[in-house]
């Protein structure tokens, strides 16, 4: 159990951290949104003009990541937290790698592929059925069931959570991720002025915002090298 009293890790990452266990990250040229356009899957317009194109995409979407499995970066944050570091992570991802590797304080900004919600109402949670979202399959209250992700255009429910979050930091760790979509990426400007923010990622040089440490690195590499200093120091800094 961690410290309270400990320095506060708060990790924000991006599809960056789960490139290495083999999914697609997306705004690359050979990135998910190339290959499925944004506003024909990921939209609530796209939802309302072909549900069941968009629920095909996430079901696809959903294998992929329960093929994948958590890769060393996953893993250093998770043993971070077993060694008795106190560690937030944030997530955009949607996908379950940071718990599957161990981490037990992860905030999904951007929902999680692997649970349902009801279509009219985003706090009404509901289990994944067996095989993935069908049309037809519907909540208790009679409404469609769909993934439990946020879509361009939709509000991001943790949002305010995630800021309070970021107020707490004594460190902040953002691993492969472009900064590109908001308000995810403002959670940066809610650091504290004393507290150090470095970025991992292989763009890093090009990306992190002035006044944020860069390691120009995959997270497979620069996560877990920090990892071993922070655990061989016995504190971030
Ligand atoms: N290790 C670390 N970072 C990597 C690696 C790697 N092995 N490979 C690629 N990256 C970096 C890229 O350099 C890029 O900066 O991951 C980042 C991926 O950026 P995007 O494709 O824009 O994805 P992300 O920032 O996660 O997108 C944010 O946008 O589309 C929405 O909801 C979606 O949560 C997502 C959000």
């Amino acid at each position: 159990m961690a410290d309270p009293r400990q320095p506060h890790l708060v990790v924000f990452t991006g599809s960056g951290i789960s490139a290495e266990s083999g999914i697609q990250t997306f705004r690359a040229g050979d990135g998910l949104w190339a290959e499925h356009p944004i506003e024909e899957v990921a939209t609530p317009q796209a939802w309302r003009r072909d549900p069941a194109r968009v629920l095909n995409f996430y079901n696809l979407r959903r294998e992929q990541v329960r093929r994948a499995r958590p890769n060393a970066a996953h893993k250093a944050l998770a043993e971070l937290e077993r060694q008795g570091f106190r560690v937030s992570i944030i997530t955009q991802n949607i996908d379950d790698l940071h718990e599957r590797a161990g981490s037990r304080n992860v905030l999904h900004l951007h929902g999680e592929i692997l649970k349902a919600r009801s279509t009219v109402d985003a706090r009404m949670q509901y289990p994944l059925p067996r095989g993935g979202i069908e049309l037809g399959d519907i909540c208790d209250k009679g409404s469609q069931l769909r993934p439990d992700v946020v879509w361009f255009g939709e509000s991001v429910p943790h949002f305010g959570e995630a800021c309070e979050i970021v107020a707490e930091a004594d460190m902040l760790l953002v691993v492969g991720t472009s900064l590109a979509v908001m308000p995810a990426a403002s959670l940066l400007e809610h650091t504290p002025l004393d507290a150090p923010s470095v970025l991992v990622d292989p763009e890093a040089a090009a990306l992190a915002p002035p006044g944020v440490f860069r390691i120009s690195q995959p997270a497979g590499k620069g996560v877990p090298e920090l990892v071993r200093y922070w655990r061989r120091e016995g504190r971030l800094w």
